[in-house]
């Protein structure tokens, strides 16, 4: 079926000169790139991405991680593309992820790991909503 996310390439991937790398994975696995948009946000922004995870312990460090400088926002879609992204991303932790990954192969850290994927049909629905209002 297919589905379309939310990818966020976040500021360490623009940062390291990732962008053109991270994008050529999800093109090439046959993902359609929808919008695009490279943008920096604000706290309160993150505030409305991350709303799950703002009272946890690790979310201070991440909000002032994404708002350090623009991030790419990419609207994807494809069959299965929730999944099928989440599996290109690899595990949260880079240091733990798969190698073959996005941060397996490209991060060494927990918190900068390059990418954020919707992790369900409905987060993907509230983060498009958020992002690409438009769409
Ligand atoms: P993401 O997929 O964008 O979802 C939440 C983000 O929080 C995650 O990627 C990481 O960037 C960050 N994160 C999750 N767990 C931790 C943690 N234990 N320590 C630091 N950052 C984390």
């Amino acid at each position: 079926m297919s589905q379309r996310t939310l990818v966020l390439l976040k500021p360490d991937t623009v940062k390291r000169g990732l962008v053109g790398e991270v994008l050529s994975r999800f093109e090439a696995k046959g993902l359609t790139i929808v919008a695009m948009e490279h943008r920096l946000i604000d706290g309160s922004k993150a505030d409305e991405h991350y709303v799950e995870h703002v009272e946890r312990d690790f979310y201070p460090p991440l909000r002032a991680f994404v708002t350090s400088g623009p991030l790419v926002a990419l609207l994807l879609e494809g069959d299965e593309a929730i999944e099928v992204v989440r599996a290109i991303n690899g595990a949260t932790d880079g240091r733990k992820a798969a190698p073959g990954t996005i941060r397996g192969d490209l991060s060494l850290s927990n918190r900068e790991n390059l990418v954020h994927g919707s992790d369900s049909p409905e987060s993907a629905e509230r983060e498009i909503a958020i992002w690409f209002p438009q769409h």
